[in-house]
């Protein structure tokens, strides 16, 4: 099908590119955009149950927990499932919430993504330590730093736990991980030793990110590859203040200083709601792609939801990558 917008023919293409099987494994994808939906599919140890009336219901490991989702705005099918919970997220009138538990659970359990292993944990913020629809952006780092077949150094700001540290490690780059809070590079350090890549060079940083990104600018460091989850509001250690709308432009042309003269990827991903992955798009064509030869795509990242065989949206990813290995 081809649309006609403005000056644009979009190609609307349904095409087998998604790996895994969510039945029925189709994309769409808008050609002249590169703008395709990434679908963590590949998870084992993790899956959607169910997703409905603002909530999802999830496995992690042998825990099952519901949480609040606002996009899960359609009514849920089989709501026999959503009785057996292991725990459950009350969202609280005054904001935040707290955890109700059906069974006592441990503190932390660990659970496997292909051969990376995370700690996860309720924590008093609905989160678990982990982001399960990033999967697909590992699995793209993994092989981007693999094929390219020489030493890559990454860079990853607003790191959290490590997720994307840990896949650019595995796949053999040096990775520096930046985050403003300690407690959360010192889950992540808590992650590098069960995914056993203690001996691996990766350097932990509890710094505000644009202040980093100055400062190795400063100091004449070079990265290869730069991943980036910027949260909509945060902080940095010393109070920082950072907003998305505001402050991304600035933080991505500073982050052009410190590329190396061969740059692997750079990927961005977002949370903030009401930003469209066009968004991105457009601030990599205007950054990275004028700059460097190259590819830009963007779209959504998604997980399969098990009992209806829709997908959940989880956010949106950008990214730039160098034309040799595309
Ligand atoms: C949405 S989380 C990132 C999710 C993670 N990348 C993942 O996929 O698992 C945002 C992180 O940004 C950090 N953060 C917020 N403002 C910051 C700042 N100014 N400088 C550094 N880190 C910041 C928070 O501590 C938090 O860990």
């Amino acid at each position: 099908m081809i649309l006609g917008l403005g000056n644009f023919n979009i190609f609307i293409l349904k095409t087998k590119i998604v790996k895994g099987d969510l039945k029925s494994p189709f994309i769409y994808g808008i050609i002249n955009k590169g703008d395709f939906m990434l679908l963590s599919n590949e998870w084992i140890d993790y899956e959607c149950l169910s997703a409905g009336n603002g909530e999802k219901l999830e496995r992690w490991g042998n825990v099952i927990l519901r949480r609040p989702d606002p996009q899960a705005m359609w009514p849920i099918k089989n709501s026999n499932l959503w009785n057996n919970i292991d725990a459950f997220y009350h969202r609280s009138n005054k904001g935040g919430g707290y955890w109700e538990y059906k069974k006592q659970l441990p503190d932390h359990w660990i659970i496997k993504y292909k051969d990376l292993k995370f700690k996860v944990s309720p924590t008093n913020f609905k989160h678990t330590g982990l982001f399960p629809e990033q999967a697909a952006n590992w699995d793209f780092s993994i092989n981007k730093i693999k094929n390219s077949k020489r030493k890559i150094k990454v860079l990853n700001l607003f790191a959290y736990t490590g997720g994307a540290t840990m896949a650019a490690s595995y796949a053999g780059a040096d990775v520096v991980h930046v985050d403003a809070s300690k407690g959360m590079v010192e889950w992540a350090k808590e992650n590098m030793k069960l995914c056993g890549l203690e001996n691996n060079k990766i350097r932990f940083i509890v710094d505000d990110c644009l202040k980093f990104v100055q400062r190795e600018f400063r100091r004449g460091n070079k990265y290869d590859v730069i991943i980036m989850d910027p949260p909509s509001y945060g902080r940095g250690p010393n109070g920082e203040m950072w907003k998305f709308e505001d402050n991304l432009y600035n933080l991505i042309n500073e982050c052009l200083k410190i590329l190396s003269d061969e740059p692997l990827f750079f990927l961005i991903n977002a949370y903030t709601t009401g930003i469209s992955s066009t968004v991105l798009y457009n601030i990599l064509k205007t950054t990275l792609e004028s700059k460097y030869k190259g590819k830009v795509i963007a779209g959504e990242i998604g997980l399969p939801i098990k009992d209806n065989n829709l997908v959940l949206p989880c956010g949106i990813y950008g990214r730039w990558e160098n034309e040799d290995t595309i």
